[in-house]
């Protein structure tokens, strides 16, 4: 009679399950069919416009021109001044309406950096900043370039050379913009800035920082910054065939740490049990086998999937639309390739590991540094928790080395003005490509600008295919001249859109009707 009971139950409970089934299989069928696009398709921008800026043989020249300074920045404090003040001597040179305007004042910030504040008609309005930089990073394995590194050289439609990606096409695209603008007689009505750090690629110490305490002590505050920052992705998201514009509404932060273990040393014939090596050796295998949590769905990282979900392919449109069900599986698979895994967490790197100077001699210490990146929903401090909690050995000691806290998410999706007129801008001048907010695992001069607005965004307005992306800080930088049109283009647009009020835009299809 018992095994009639528990038979039962048992069968009972197979159909309970199997009504559950059917029932998160319906809730993912129709979530999938329902999922919300975020999408906009404003009007295009084309060649045929009458205030279209053509990347013409003049505009050509100055870009290529602006390449072959070498403003290299080799670390802190070590830059290379004279090329610096050549091409801001350049700058000033190339876009006299610029210069002669009423309506702008220039002023040179840090010796190097550039400031340049246009005035708009009404002074209620919030200004907003368009940043960029003008040094580059150091050239490796010259002799391998497909074109002489600092030549600007234009073959089979690229402009070759240091600065063509990171960041020179901002700078002069963002110039060339406002020097069309203003030689057309517009004037803007809301006030914008152009901010050109002279040291971006060594922390933006006395550049950037500078331009943000000149800021701060006239008290502005500022709608919004772009600066530089994630791509025009192709091919760059999986299950995505259509072109990903990224737009960066945070950045990692980091801790670097130094681990250091004194013991006895001694001669090799009489060791102790444990040496200074095998204890900090321990300690970091602690740390490799115990990584920071998993934050995939806490944070900017889940929306980069969400906002494009509807354009995706079957399998990952069912998965990215369900996130509420499937957000453990995707956590997983970011976790399983570095690329991703960046995304999903913080991040530990070893870096360094220092000891032992005689083969027959055990070493009284050993250093080793650690190289966190701080996902965006996690701290410096809650880093320092995890690690002592990880190590949990007082012999190991730990200093800081040097830290910066994740950056505030800017606001993002349809609820943030801001966000929208950047989408748009965006999908005007690449009118098939998609727009999501996506978070950077470096770091830009933004890092300085916190205090000036809440609205910080981090966008490069070019194409780049996953081949392209060695060519950052690598070997055959490049920008293709039909991208730099776009980047002027880019810039103009937004500065256009800029002048249109500044709110939120829920329904834009019904004004239509
Ligand atoms: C600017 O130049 C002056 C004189 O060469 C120098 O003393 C000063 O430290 C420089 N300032 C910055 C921020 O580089
Ligand atoms: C913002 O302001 C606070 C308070 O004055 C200051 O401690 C902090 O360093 C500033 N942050 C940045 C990024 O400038
Ligand atoms: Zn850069």
């Amino acid at each position: 009679m018992a095994t009639v009971g528990i038979q039962r139950t048992l069968f009972a409970a197979l159909k309970l399950l199997t009504v559950l089934l059917a029932l998160v299989l319906m809730i993912v069928v129709i979530t999938t069919l329902t999922f919300p696009s975020y999408q906009t398709s404003p009007p295009e921008c084309k060649t045929t416009d009458p205030d279209f800026i053509p990347a013409d043989e003049e505009r050509l020249a100055r870009f290529s021109s602006a390449i072959q300074f070498q403003t290299v920045s080799y670390e802190r404090g070590v830059g290379t001044p004279q090329e610096l003040l050549k091409f801001v001597r350049f700058i000033q040179d190339g876009f006299p309406t610029i210069h002669s305007s009423p309506l702008v004042r220039r002023e040179v910030v840090g010796n190097y950096s550039l400031l340049y504040r246009v005035e708009g008609s009404d002074g209620s309005l919030e200004p907003y900043m368009l940043a960029s930089h003008l040094d580059v990073v150091p050239i490796t394995q010259e002799t391998d370039w497909e074109a002489p590194p600092f030549s600007g050289q234009v073959r089979d439609g690229y402009i070759y050379g240091r600065g063509t990606l990171d960041d020179k096409h901002n700078v002069m695209g963002s110039l060339e913009a406002v020097e069309f603008l203003l030689s057309r007689g517009h004037e803007p009505k809301r006030t914008l800035y152009l901010a050109f750090g002279h040291d971006e690629e060594i922390g933006g110490h006395f550049g950037a920082k500078v331009i943000s305490d000149v800021l701060t002590q006239r008290g502005e505050k500022i709608a919004f910054i772009l600066d530089e920052g994630t791509p025009v992705g192709d091919g760059l998201m999986p299950g995505v065939d259509k072109l990903v514009a990224l737009v960066s509404v945070a950045e990692k932060g980091f801790l670097q740490l130094r681990l250091e273990v004194k013991e006895e040393g001694g001669h090799a014939s009489m060791p102790r049990s444990e040496s200074a090596i095998g204890i900090l050796s321990r300690a970091i295998s602690k740390l490799e086998d115990n990584p920071h949590p998993n934050l995939f769905g806490t944070g900017p990282e889940m929306r980069t999937l969400e906002y494009v979900a509807t354009e995706m392919t079957l399998p990952y449109r069912i998965l990215t639309a369900n996130l509420w069900l499937f957000s453990p599986l995707v956590a997983w698979v970011y976790a399983r390739k570095p690329q991703t895994n960046a995304f999903a967490r913080t991040t530990t790197a070893v870096t360094r590991f220092n000891a032992g100077v005689k083969d027959n001699v055990i070493s009284p210490e050993a250093v080793a540094v650690i190289d966190h990146r701080i996902h965006p929903m996690s701290s410096v401090e809650e880093v320092m928790e995890h690690d002592l909690k990880v190590i949990n050995d007082p012999r190991v000691k730990i200093n800081v080395i040097n830290s910066l806290e994740p950056a505030p998410t800017s606001p993002y999706g349809k609820d943030s003005p801001t966000y929208m007129l950047l989408q748009e801008t965006i999908q005007q001048i690449y009118p098939d490509a998609l727009v999501t907010p996506t978070f950077m695992i470096a770091n830009t001069d933004t890092r300085h600008y916190w205090n000036l607005s809440s609205a910080i965004y981090r966008f490069n307005p070019c194409v780049m295919t996953p081949s392209d992306l060695p060519r950052f800080h690598g070997l055959n930088e490049r920008i293709s001249v039909r991208d730099y049109e776009r980047v002027m283009n880019f810039y103009y647009h937004l500065i256009v859109n800029m002048d249109k009020p500044l709110e939120v835009k829920r329904h834009v299809h019904d004004e239509d009707l």
